[in-house]
């Protein structure tokens, strides 16, 4: 088992600041997911939890036990990378072997473990082929199953779909996520794609430039997310937001009036998700022309300019309209969120 904790952890380089004061505990045999643009701290994070980083300020624990001054290989957590770092002389079996061999596990029960690992991730019929002749997916797999055969308490993964292709990076999603519940292990994944994000975890933690901005399940953060950072993060498309003034109840911005609203007076961002506005009769709250036309196969997304923003709407599929031609979009206000004008936290009594 292994519960791993983190307080008041951060990194800097100098004055630059790389994570800025973590906090969480993440359970045993969770799966958590750090998600973030480029450059926001998230395989920084990872490195101090695998011991590959040292931490500025703070306290990592692994089951209680602090492990700031612990080498990385008494940690008993395994890493897989976006690049597999395959040994490019040894076949597949003995890329998979190498950690056992490593850390001298008995030789005995190699063979077995190996072979185990190997049909987890369906890379039998590849046992006796170099890393060369294998596809970017097969060799991800075996970057895996190196992972797996260790049996560790924790699995870290940056990035590890990556250099696949659309469709075997869903399926090799899917591998990930079956592996973690079957293997019962902690495992910390980080990813920028938010789909991927959504799919895999338990808990989410979003970051930017160091900060934790909301920890939460996938369904918490996109229905009620912290603030405009997130909420334009999440989804896709990504909520819309649009600038506008608040008054008695009714939001006002460029071509948008909505009523029956919940908040203080002043200058808010109002938001909400294309799918959950529609295109309306003449009485919509939006009135505005048709910048764009997208034909999603299932739906037609429309978008117009609005409360200074470009806002999306999920219209049924069979609906067309030409560029310029005036729409009506209905956004009923139990759809809306309210964030702070200025912070863009999100505005809690609503
Ligand atoms: N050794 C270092 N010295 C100084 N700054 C560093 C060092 N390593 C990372 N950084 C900086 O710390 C910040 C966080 O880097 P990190 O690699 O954690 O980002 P990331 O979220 O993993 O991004 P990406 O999605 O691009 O991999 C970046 O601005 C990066 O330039
Ligand atoms: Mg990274």
């Amino acid at each position: 088992m292994a519960e791993i904790q983190l307080r008041n952890v951060s990194k800097r380089w100098g004055s630059f600041v790389g994570v800025d004061d973590f906090n969480l505990t993440i359970a045993d045999e969770e799966f958590l997911v750090l998600l973030g643009p480029s450059g926001c701290g998230k395989t920084t994070t990872m490195r101090m939890i695998a011991g590959l980083e040292d931490v500025t300020e703070g306290t990592i624990s692994i089951d209680g036990q602090v492990v700031n001054d612990l080498d990385p290989k008494d940690r008993d957590i395994a890493m897989v990378f976006q690049s597999y770092g395959l040994y490019p002389n040894m076949n597949v079996y003995e890329n998979i072997r190498f950690p056992l061999k490593v850390r001298k596990v008995d030789a005995d029960s190699h063979d077995e473990r190996v072979k185990r690992a190997a049909a987890m991730v369906e890379l039998e019929p590849f046992m006796h082929r170099k890393p060369a002749e294998l596809s970017g997916g097969q060799r991800q797999r075996v970057a895996l199953a190196r992972a797996i055969v260790r049996e560790p308490n924790v699995f870290l993964m940056d990035e590890p779909l990556s250099n696949l292709d659309a469709k075997l990076r869903v399926s090799t999603r899917a591998q990930i996520k079956n592996l973690s519940h079957e293997l019962k292990v902690t495992t910390i994944y980080v990813t920028h794609d938010q789909i991927e994000a959504m799919t895999l975890a338990d808990r989410v933690v979003v970051m930017k430039q160091g900060v934790v901005q909301q920890v939460g399940t996938p369904t918490e953060i996109y229905d009620r997310p912290a603030n405009t950072f997130v909420a334009g993060f999440i989804g896709s498309p990504a909520m819309n937001l649009m600038e506008g003034t608040l008054q008695d109840g009714t939001f006002t911005g460029d071509r948008v009036s909505i009523s029956g609203l919940n908040g203080p007076n002043g200058p808010v961002t109002l938001g909400f998700r294309a799918e959950d506005a529609h295109v309306g009769d003449d009485q919509g709250e939006i009135s505005a022309p048709v910048y764009t036309m997208e034909l999603l196969g299932d739906a037609t997304m429309i978008a117009v300019r609005a409360g200074g923003a470009m806002v999306s709407v999920k219209a049924h599929k069979e609906f067309r309209a030409e560029i310029g031609d005036t729409v009506s979009l209905s956004v009923s206000p139990e759809i809306c969120h309210l964030f702070d004008a200025q912070t863009g936290a999100r505005i809690a009594a609503e």
